[in-house]
């Protein structure tokens, strides 16, 4: 089951240029961290229930690049917490749903994540999130 909302992903040139402005509209980083894995360098802002997540791409060609090319900075990714995002990626599977990710990656704060393809999702693009990676994944991440 597809649980509470977790962040809104908003795609941006610059993040330390996005950084500021988001300082003076009044949101506090929570932490900001190269994601390696979906080659972004992220910032999460706020310590409310829903957060901002301002994600700058690591390389000229990566999909957030992409994306910003394509459309100009904006929102990007709607997510929501998930318990077990294994079987959560097995029973959309199953519906005949389609994931951008075969596997869940490890996303910021030694998180687990998987997208769901926008077509799935009427044009938005859904991410899940597994807050902890839970036993036998070995987290090089310091918190
Ligand atoms: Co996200």
């Amino acid at each position: 089951m597809i649980g509470p909302a977790h962040h809104v992903g908003v795609a941006v040139r610059s993040l330390d240029a996005a950084l500021a402005d988001y300082r003076t509209l009044g949101f506090e980083a929570e932490s900001v961290e190269d994601v390696p894995a979906q080659g972004v360098r992220v910032a999460f802002l706020g310590t409310g229930a829903v957060r901002i997540e301002l994600l700058e791409s690591l390389r000229p060609d990566g999909v957030i690049a992409r994306f910003v090319d394509r459309s100009g900075e904006g929102l990007h990714h709607l997510a929501f917490a998930v318990q077990d995002i294994r079987a959560e990626m097995r029973r959309l599977r199953e519906k005949g749903l389609k994931l951008v990710d075969a596997e869940p990656r490890p996303g910021a704060r030694g998180r687990l994540v998987a997208f769901i393809h926008p077509r799935s999702a009427h044009g938005v693009l859904l991410e899940l999130v597994q807050e902890s990676a839970g036993s036998g994944i070995a987290s090089t991440q310091q918190d």
